[in-house]
């Protein structure tokens, strides 16, 4: 058993963060009994490089007592609660290896160690832990039996290494269950995003020009956070489809260039790189607040702002001020990295519970059935899916309607028309 965290003398006040969060998982919760019962995880050692919040430590504590032994890093330098990570290694038996505000080097090492630990399944948040095992260490790529990818950013990642047939292993993109990027994407990362900007500026919504870059399902999210709570939201895409969408839901629709002498606050979630950039800053009225809520921290070019500026200083905790040529000032938030678990603690459990879920019954999909897996990126099973619903539902006290014998065979059957 190893770990490396900031202090271990925070684990009682992680335990009760971690408890707190674990009332409003109660899918989680139900899955928590059977694995312990059934144990489906036994023999398994599993490398989870996600963000360590109170959240993924139940999601740990549920691996955990299905049998495995849980090794855990960092997919963001910044998003790590340290006191959860204390809690992790005292009270819960996993082993974390993540210190908020790690630099580059230390958050490689940590994902190194937990390679060092020869891996049966990996769990990642960003693709970072499977693209290391497959360029620096692929000594140990043969002991992996599978994976599996929260996010939209890491699949797009993966895709790419399945194109050019270098993934070695199956991987399960949690991101495609319905359970979850409807739910954890559109409602999760709207409200922690939103969150995000409020405590580190304490600005005021209502009135403001919100410019949101991109309408996927984080986006949307965004959007429609900051309608309700008054903003007048513009929304800028690559894809006509989605800028249409974005239109019809009422948005303001232009190009970046457009939209920048516009906004009080950008905020981007593209999954792409440099959207935010030089011509765009050049153009933002005095005391623009610009942050990120798309995986990586590349959607803002900072380099650029940093070049460009007379002055920079840290107006607050997590928000740097560049005064511009102009005189104008551009305020960035969290260095440009998620805003939402850099600046706030990232999705409520009641949506994570949805998305740990499916993360949770993926492994155990993939402890059971690997060896009929191929290389190559799967969606999660459909029936996990409704099952992760029907729970959920079920936890809310929701009951529904269900198919009658006769809607069925009408559904079944191409004869019936008009
Ligand atoms: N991603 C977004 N929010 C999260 C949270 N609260 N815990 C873990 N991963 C997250």
């Amino acid at each position: 058993m190893g770990y490396d965290i900031k202090d271990i003398a925070l684990a009682d006040a992680g335990l009760q963060r971690i408890q707190w969060a674990a009332r409003r998982m109660p899918v989680l919760r139900s899955l928590h009994e059977r694995f312990a019962a059934e144990r489906p995880l036994e023999g398994q050692t599993i490398a989870a490089c996600l963000h360590i919040t109170s959240e993924t430590a139940n999601l740990a504590s549920l691996l955990r007592a299905g049998g495995a032994r849980v090794m855990l890093c960092a997919s963001n330098p910044l998003s790590t609660q340290d006191d959860v990570a204390a809690a992790l290694a005292k009270h819960l038996d996993c082993e974390p290896y993540c210190i908020r505000g790690e630099d580059r080097d230390t958050y490689y090492s940590h994902i190194h160690a937990l390679i060092d630990a020869d891996p049966r399944i990996t769990m990642d948040d960003g693709c970072d832990l499977v693209s290391t095992l497959h360029s620096e260490r692929r000594e140990k790529l043969q002991g992996v039996i599978g994976g599996t990818e929260e996010t939209t950013t890491g699949v797009i990642r993966l895709r790419s290494m399945e194109s050019e047939s270098a993934l070695e292993y199956p991987i399960i993109a949690v991101n495609a269950a319905n359970t979850k990027h409807l739910f954890d994407n559109r409602y999760g990362t709207g409200q922690s995003t939103v969150d995000g900007v409020l405590r580190l500026t304490n600005m005021l919504i209502a009135g403001a020009t919100a410019v949101v870059a991109g309408y996927g399902w984080c986006g949307r999210g965004t959007a429609t956070r900051l309608r309700g709570m008054g903003a007048n939201v513009i929304v800028t895409e690559i894809d006509p489809v989605r800028a249409l969408e974005a239109a019809m839901d009422g948005f303001r629709v232009m190009p970046m260039a457009a939209a920048a002498p516009l906004g009080d606050l950008f905020i981007t979630l593209t999954g792409n790189t440099s959207v935010l950039r030089r011509e765009h800053f050049e153009k933002m009225k005095d005391g623009a607040i610009v942050a990120n809520s798309g995986h990586f921290n590349v959607e803002i070019d900072i380099p650029a702002l940093a070049e460009m500026a007379r002055e920079k200083r840290e107006a607050r905790p997590l928000v740097q001020e560049y005064q511009l040529p102009s005189g104008g000032h551009v305020s960035v938030l969290a260095d440009g990295r998620l805003v939402n678990l850099s600046g706030a603690e990232g999705h409520p459990a009641m949506v994570m519970d949805m998305s740990f879920a499916n993360q949770a019954l993926s492994v155990e999909h993939l402890a059971r059935e690997h060896k009929n897996l191929e290389k190559r990126v799967y969606v999660v099973p459909p029936e996990i899916d409704s099952r992760v619903a029907e729970l959920k539902l079920a936890s809310m006290g929701i009951t529904h309607d269900a198919l009658t014998d006769a809607q069925r065979r009408y559904l079944a059957s191409w004869r019936e028309g008009t």
